[in-house]
Order: structure tokens, then sequence, then C-alpha cells
């Protein structure tokens, strides 16, 4: 044998073995793809959440969603920081029937009877709250903040809801509940990576997420960075601890933005700060994600475009805000010439007035012309706003997070497209 053959017959063995090994792994990649679409990658530690729970395997039945509002009780409330702000409310049905399910991220809308602060009488309010924990076969719960009247302000009232909630809201209280809605949820179609950003109480959606996931057993990267500004505002610290010490596929990034004396880096939380783009990047290894994002309006406006500009494709950006009209995507049309105007018509009140190009939403310029609308959450999320359109178009100012029937509009979050009617 002639040492060319020799070197040839190495470099079939080399290139045969190299052929094996490839197709070795590749085997073990498709096996894992599989076992992940079946959900049989069981984390070896399954937690319990912070609450009473159904076992992970056991499902939540999908059609007991009920129409309109419906009794619930408070079962029990906890407060959950160190500030006395957030408190929890478990809430079961008064008709004992199962609970209909959510995706993690999903919200309940209240309609509650509160006293005007101004007027004393008795109004209806409507309000959303997050679910805050993964669907439970036997109670919802949602974690509320309360919110004060901003500062130097003090002719204006503190939040009626929140507060309302704080101050009345006792076990054995009673309250009317819209079934789980809402856009914003975890997407479980497509098993990529997981980064969720929660600011302040912004993390209510994101508790969902993060316990469903980390519950179903998938191991499914998840990255968690919940910015607060010290530890008197973090809730779940030791939940949150405790998954993130059991599951190695869960990546806890606490930040604090105003740390207290005794919070200490490294122990009590990750980062000095707040959650920015320069921190997700520092920390994140380069590849595809989903982003989930809630919190406050400068952390919202400032992380989303930051996201999308850092080259992560809007379709992998999920977003809720909380407040009215928190992330405006399109600004307002200003009328083109001075002569252009738009007449909208409240066919039932028989008033046709021209358009204020200064007024935010139809909903603004109804109440500044006192027609009589119905309004909840100024956020296109709880759908009381909803109205028929009976002529003309409207554009929106951030996509609805409900359903709205067809020829019809949210006017809280909606202006007019051109002369418009309205059933109102
Ligand atoms: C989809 C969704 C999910 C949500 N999830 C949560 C959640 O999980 N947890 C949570 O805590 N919140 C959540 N929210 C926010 C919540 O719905 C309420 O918006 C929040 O509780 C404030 O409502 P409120 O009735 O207490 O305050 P409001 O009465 O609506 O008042 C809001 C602010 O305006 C001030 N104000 C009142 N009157 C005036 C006035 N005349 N002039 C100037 N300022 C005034 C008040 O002092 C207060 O600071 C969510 C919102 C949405 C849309
Ligand atoms: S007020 Fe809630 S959707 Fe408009």
């Amino acid at each position: 044998m002639t040492t060319v053959t020799l070197a040839l017959i190495i470099l079939a063995v080399i290139i045969v073995q190299v052929a094996i090994v490839m197709l070795l792994g590749l085997y073990r990649r498709k096996r894992q793809f599989h076992d992940l679409d079946k959900g049989i990658h069981r984390a070896e530690n399954i937690p319990q959440s912070n609450t009473t729970t159904r076992s992970s395997t056991e499902p939540l039945s999908s059609n007991h969603a009920w129409d309109g509002f419906k009794e619930f009780v408070v079962q029990r409330r906890e407060i959950e920081d160190g500030n006395n702000s957030i408190c929890s409310f478990y809430l079961v049905p008064t008709d004992n029937k199962p609970l209909a399910t959510f995706r993690p991220g999903q919200f309940l809308s209240f309609k509650l009877q509160i006293e005007d602060p101004e007027t004393h009488k008795s109004k209806s309010v409507v309000r959303c709250y997050s679910l805050s924990d993964a669907p439970r076969a036997d109670h919802y719960r949602v974690s509320i903040k309360r919110i004060p009247a901003p500062a130097n302000q003090a002719d204006v009232p503190a939040g009626l809801s929140s507060s309302f909630f704080h101050d009345h809201v006792q076990e054995d209280s009673r309250l009317l509940v819209k079934a789980p809605s809402g856009h914003f949820h975890l997407m479980e179609e497509e098993p990529l990576p997981i980064v969720l950003v929660g600011g302040g109480i912004g993390i209510t959606p994101m508790l969902s997420i993060l316990n469903t996931v980390l519950e179903s057993g998938i191991k499914r990267e998840i990255w968690l960075y919940y910015g607060v500004r010290n530890g008197d505002e973090l809730i779940m610290k030791q939940h949150l601890q405790t998954l993130a010490s059991i599951h190695d596929n869960f990546h806890l990034h606490l930040c604090y933005s105003a740390p207290n004396e005794n919070d200490v880096e490294g122990v009590d939380y990750q980062h000095n700060g707040q959650v920015t783009i320069p921190l997700l990047r520092a920390t994140l290894k380069l590849m595809r994600y989903q982003f989930y994002v809630c919190g406050p309006k400068p952390m919202m406006e400032s992380l989303v475009p930051g996201l999308e500009d850092w080259g992560v494709d809007s379709g992998d950006i999920y977003y809720e805000s909380f407040g009215p009209a928190t992330l405006i995507q399109h600004k307002k049309a200003a009328p083109a010439t001075s002569t252009q105007s738009i007449t909208v018509t409240f066919s039932r009140s028989g008033k046709s007035i021209p358009w204020d190009f200064s007024a935010d939403s139809l909903l603004e310029f109804a109440e500044a012309n006192d027609i009589e609308v119905e309004s909840g959450c100024r956020a296109g999320s709880c759908g009381s706003c909803q109205t028929a359109v009976k002529a003309g178009e409207v554009d929106y100012n951030q996509a609805p997070d409900t359903d709205v029937e067809p020829e019809h509009c949210l006017l809280c979050i909606s202006t007019p497209k051109c002369d418009l009617t309205l059933d109102a």
C-alpha cells in the first residue's frame, strides 16, 4: 500500500466519522424540538406558586367564559409590598361554576359603584386589572396598586378604583367582574426564548406568564427584568428568588433605580439603575427572543422603540399599557389646510359639532360637549366606550386591546378620519 492510498483511507474514515457525528447531532436536535412540541421536556422541580394551586397537569376548561359582568366574592386579600401600596385580591365566583381559563397576560374588567368625591353621588366605574398568576382551577388573582393624586395637586382626588379596592374591598366583598380578555398574552404557539420586562405594577401580567411557563415544565428559557425604585416597591421577591434557584432556565434580573440603604447589590438586586436597552444588550445573548413589556410611560416610550432600533423584529415585541394611550403609535393628523374641517354627528343626542383637532380622542371630545357616553379604562381595553359608527370612519391611536364589533369603534382611542356619525 502506497503512502497516498493510506492517506486517502485515513481521510475517508475521518469524513465518515464527521458525517456520523453530524447526523447524530441533527437527530438529537429534531428529537428536542419534537419533545418541546409535545411538552415532555419537564423541569425536574415543578414549583408551587405562592398561592394554592391546581397541579400543572390539571386543565382548566376554556368554555366557561360568561357574557357581561358576573358576581365574585373576595376570598382573601394580601398586601404585597413594603410601602403597603400593592394589594392582591383572590376572587371566586359566587355561582360556584367552573372558572373560565385565560391566556397569561390577560386582564379582568371590574364594574364598581363608587361615591364620586366631587358630587358625593354613587357612580359606576369600570377598570381593568391584569391577572397576576397562572390560571388556577378555583380562583383568579389580581394585584392592585393604590394610585395617589398627582404630587402638588391637593385639589385632585386620588385614583377612584384603586383607592376603593384598598380602602373598601375586604374579605367577603362582592365584585362584578367581566370574563378574562385582552390581546396581550403569552404566545404559546412559537416556543422562542422569552424576555419579560415589568416596570413597577407592570409586573402583574409578567408574573402570570412566568408562573405559567415554569409550571408547564417546558424548558423554555425565560428572563425577567423587573424594574422598581427599591426593595420597598418590589412584590413577591421570595417567590421570584425561589423560582430562580430551582429553574436553571429562569434568569432573574432585579433592577433598583433608587436603592434604599439596606438594599444590597448582588444580594437583594442585580442592577443599580433602570431597565434599559444597554442593560438588555449586555446581559442577553445575541439570538431571537419574544419580548413582553409592561411598565410606566417613560419606560415604554424608551424600551419599545429601543428594541426595534436594536434590530428586534416588531413582530417579536408584545407590550401592554396600563394607562390611556401610553404608547401612541400614530400621531394625530393635523388638518391639511386651514379650511379643512370634520363634523362629528352624535345621532341620538341630535348634535353635529365641528371636530376639535386638539382633542386626543372621540371620548374626550364627546365629554367636552356634554354627550353622554359610557367609558371605563380609557385605554382601549374594557370595551365600555364601544359605539356604533353609522357613517364615516375613524383612525385608531393604538390597536384596540379588546374585540370590537363590526361597524363599531372604541371612542377612547380613536379620532375621526372624515365626517362621522356616531350612535350616541
Ligand atoms: C389592560 C390593563 C391592565 C391593568 N392592570 C393593572 C394591574 O394589574 N394592577 C394595577 O394596579 N393597575 C392596572 N391597570 C391600571 C388600572 O386599570 C387603573 O387605571 C388604575 O388602577 C388607576 O385607576 P383609578 O380609578 O384608581 O384612578 P383614576 O381615578 O382613573 O385616576 C388616575 C389618576 O388621575 C388623577 N386624577 C383624577 N382626577 C383628576 C383630575 N380631575 N385632574 C387631574 N388628575 C386627576 C388621580 O389622582 C390619579 O392619579 C391596568 C390597566 C389596563 C388598561
Ligand atoms: S373606555 Fe375602555 S375601551 Fe374605551
